[in-house]
């Protein structure tokens, strides 16, 4: 008799074990970027990879293009969904203050990548030191244009991201030595985001400016869409390119030489850490997981200056790699190289 009890007590046991297995809440890590765009992709990549090696679901949004309505609008409905965990990649800091506040209150932690909302109740940011990489791409700039300077236009996709406007700050110190260059674009083109106005507005500066010497392209979208544009108007090496990031596209245009310097972002890692981050805060606690994170709340993911060749020399004291030393270095740091 007392076996038979004990045989049934083992059964139950094991039964509620399994039921607790199986219905235990998979974690749910949702990040939330600003545009479909390359760009985005390589996040994205970082994002599904974490979510594969941790064993969890993760859900990535991007809108067409800047939206800040159709931001709030997706952390509201994670928050409705009752995820784990979010990251955000804010448009307007301002905007989504309340938003984030709602997330912690209901008990969701939120945190900032690629560009950052340091007045909100965000728990961390993930991504570039972006105020010092734009004085980088200022004062290789400034460097190639040289003693002759010239005037410079400067193309974006935001004027509200806190990523964009602390480039452009930046640019403007990285460029304030070589006093012989003249920003003509005051404020910056803006392009939301969408691609095809940014060529659009490059193409127009050109006309607008036939003697413009330098194109600072804030955005992924902007080094491209000038180095297009340059090229169609047979202006290539005429007027120079710095911009951001490193796309197939870029390394492409930086092979040809119509870029001639780009500040390379890693995205992919900005979206690897925010998963990871998350899900630690999921697991261990926000608490705990600050407690192992750097004091100033930054994870400050690094940047990698990339020249095209003919322009190597012009650069002095910045240390910068052509496009086969940058590819050993990402590969070095595990991050995929795709498309170039
Ligand atoms: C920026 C992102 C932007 C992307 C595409 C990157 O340089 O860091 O904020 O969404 O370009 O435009």
């Amino acid at each position: 008799m007392r076996k038979v009890l004990l045989i049934i007590l083992l059964c139950l046991v094991t039964l509620a074990f399994s039921f607790s297995i199986g219905y235990s809440k998979e974690i749910h890590i949702a990040v939330i970027g600003k545009s479909v765009h390359p760009y985005w992709a390589e996040v994205e990549l970082g994002v599904k990879k974490a979510a594969q090696d941790l064993g969890i679901k993760a859900t990535f949004f991007v809108p067409q293009k800047e939206d800040i309505p159709a931001q709030l609008a997706q952390i509201e409905s994670f928050i409705a969904m009752g995820v784990d965990g979010i990251a955000v990649a804010p448009s307007d800091p301002t905007a989504i203050a309340p938003a984030i506040e709602k997330a912690m209150a209901k008990g969701i932690p939120v945190i900032t990548l690629d560009t950052d909302a340091p007045q909100s109740k965000r728990l961390v940011y993930i991504g570039t030191d972006n105020y010092s990489a734009g004085k980088t791409a200022g004062e290789v700039m400034a460097q190639l244009l040289g003693i002759r300077g010239g005037k410079v236009a400067i193309g974006t996709g935001s004027l509200t991201a806190m990523n964009s406007l602390e480039r452009m700050k930046g640019f403007m110190d990285g460029i304030a030595k070589n006093k012989r260059i003249v920003v003509v674009t005051k404020p910056a083109l803006c392009d939301f985001e969408d691609t095809g106005r940014a060529v659009t507005l490059a193409e127009q500066e050109l006309l607008t400016y036939p003697d413009l010497k330098g194109f600072f392209g804030v955005y992924a979208i902007n080094g491209p869409a000038a180095a297009k544009a340059i090229k169609s108007a047979g202006k290539t090496g005429q007027v120079l390119v710095v911009c951001f990031d490193t796309t197939p596209e870029h390394m492409q245009y930086i092979k040809e030489g119509a870029i001639a310097a780009t500040v390379g972002q890693r995205p992919y890692m900005m979206g690897y850490k925010s998963v990871e981050v998350l899900y630690k805060m999921a697991t261990n606690g926000v608490d705990a997981t600050l407690k192992d994170l750097p004091s100033n709340r930054i994870i400050d993911t690094g940047v990698d200056v990339v020249v095209a060749d003919p322009y190597a020399k012009a650069i002095k004291g910045i240390p910068v790699n052509n496009v086969e030393q940058y590819r050993k270095k990402l590969l070095d740091l595990g991050i995929p190289v795709e498309g170039w």
